[in-house]
């Protein structure tokens, strides 16, 4: 069974690596990684690779990057022709990248001129399309994450969900219940897959910074650093927080590049406490997250690690499509006028050791596995 694994931007490498590691030690199972290119920067793709014990993509699809339509218009011109040429059986997306929908819909539409695999929907000479990380919303579509989350999910044959919320969101949309399966959360089987190399890094050491004395930042939402207004606010709170706690925060290339552009790097860098880097590779990136005393962010991703490893998170956005880091974990939403009275909050409190949210427990990938063999058996 040929499964392309689709990865195009920097969180979606961890969410295959333990899929792919899971399906290797199958004789069934033929694992191929698919890199669409949506982000090629050495420290933003090739070091998880390395981190994540993964091998070089196997197909590369070289897009990089370009407006919405066109990132999503080249890679799914891109992969249709890959499609044809290899017909896999099954094509893995995952999370909410412009790659996530391009593949699916690139997939669902092809019509395989000869019928050679057990597992093509019937009469349909397609592959299988499923989606990890399916269900998600935040209710904003303003989000280009929530379209492409929104679309995907409408095509896909298979929604591997990480939490209740994610079933109940799609039940509410119209979606055949058999086309569900609460999976659990991935991003979770690669910390603890790479929890003991993660815990002997002490990145921190290398900053000079104490373990629980320091926070970590990372932003790069259109939202928060497009608009010179929100962005130069976020930095003055920044410096004012960062005379409470020292922060580390590596920089995104659209961060960076907006910052450079606003000229509010010197502002950043010469204030004397905030350690600007470059992005990091995962390793090191977690070792700061399970050192940190808070985290300041707007990814999606480390508001579940926090919650995961309860370390107080803020989350600079109005709403999150993971719910559960709020309500059953240590997120909270801010506004960039809220963060730095909400940043000294957090700062009154200490880890907060809560059982994490159910199937949040490294397992998720081997559950997969058998769904997929239980899948087999059926055809
Ligand atoms: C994308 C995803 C977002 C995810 C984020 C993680 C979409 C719509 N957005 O946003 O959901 O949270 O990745 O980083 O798919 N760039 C580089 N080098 C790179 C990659 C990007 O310099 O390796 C620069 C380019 O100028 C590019 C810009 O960053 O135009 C934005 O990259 P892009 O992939 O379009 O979106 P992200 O903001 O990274």
């Amino acid at each position: 069974m040929q499964i392309h694994l689709i990865a195009a931007a920097r969180p979606n490498f961890m969410k295959i690596a333990p899929l792919y590691h899971a399906l290797k030690r199958e004789d069934w199972a033929e694992p191929v990684i698919v890199h669409t290119g949506q982000h090629y920067d050495l420290n933003m793709s090739d070091a998880f690779f390395t981190d994540l014990k993964l091998p070089a993509p196997h197909i590369h699809l070289g897009v990089g990057s370009g407006s919405h339509a066109e990132q999503t218009g080249k890679v799914m011109i891109a992969y249709e022709k890959i499609i044809y040429e290899k017909q896999p059986d099954l094509v893995v997306v995952v999370g909410d990248v412009n790659s996530t929908l391009a593949c699916t819909i690139a997939a669902i539409k092809v019509n395989y001129p000869i019928q050679n695999s057990k597992l093509k929907i019937q009469n349909c000479g397609r592959p299988v399309v499923a989606h990890l990380e399916a269900g998600l919303r935040s209710f904003d579509r303003t989000m280009p994450e929530e379209i492409n989350r929104i679309a995907t999910d409408a095509l896909a044959d298979f929604l591997w969900t990480p939490s209740p919320d994610g079933d109940a969101n799609l039940v509410k949309e119209g979606v055949d219940k058999g086309k569900i399966e609460r999976v659990g959360n991935i991003m979770i089987d690669s910390l603890e897959m790479m929890r003991d190399t993660i815990e002997d890094e002490n990145t921190h050491l290398e900053f000079g910074l104490n373990k629980n004395e320091f926070g970590v930042v990372t932003f790069h939402r259109p939202a928060n650093v497009d608009n010179v207004e929100i962005l130069s606010s976020l930095c003055t709170s920044l410096i004012s927080i960062s005379k409470m706690i020292p922060l580390v925060f590596p920089v995104h290339p659209r961060t960076r590049k907006n910052l450079e552009e606003y000229d509010l790097m010197p502002n950043l860098a010469e204030c004397g406490s905030i350690i600007l880097t470059e992005p990091l590779n995962y390793i090191r990136f977690m070792s700061l997250v399970f050192n940190c005393r808070l985290a300041i962010t707007d990814s999606g991703g480390i508001q579940e690690e926090t919650t995961y490893l309860g370390i107080p998170c803020l989350t600079m956005r109005p709403n999150t499509e993971r719910p559960v880091t709020v309500t059953e974990g240590t997120n909270r939403l801010c506004s960039h006028t809220e963060i730095e009275s909400m940043a000294l909050d957090s700062l009154k409190i200490d880890r907060i050791q809560r059982t994490p949210p159910d199937l949040w427990d490294g397992q998720t990938a081997h559950r997969i596995v058998e769904s997929l063999k239980h899948f087999r058996s059926r055809q």
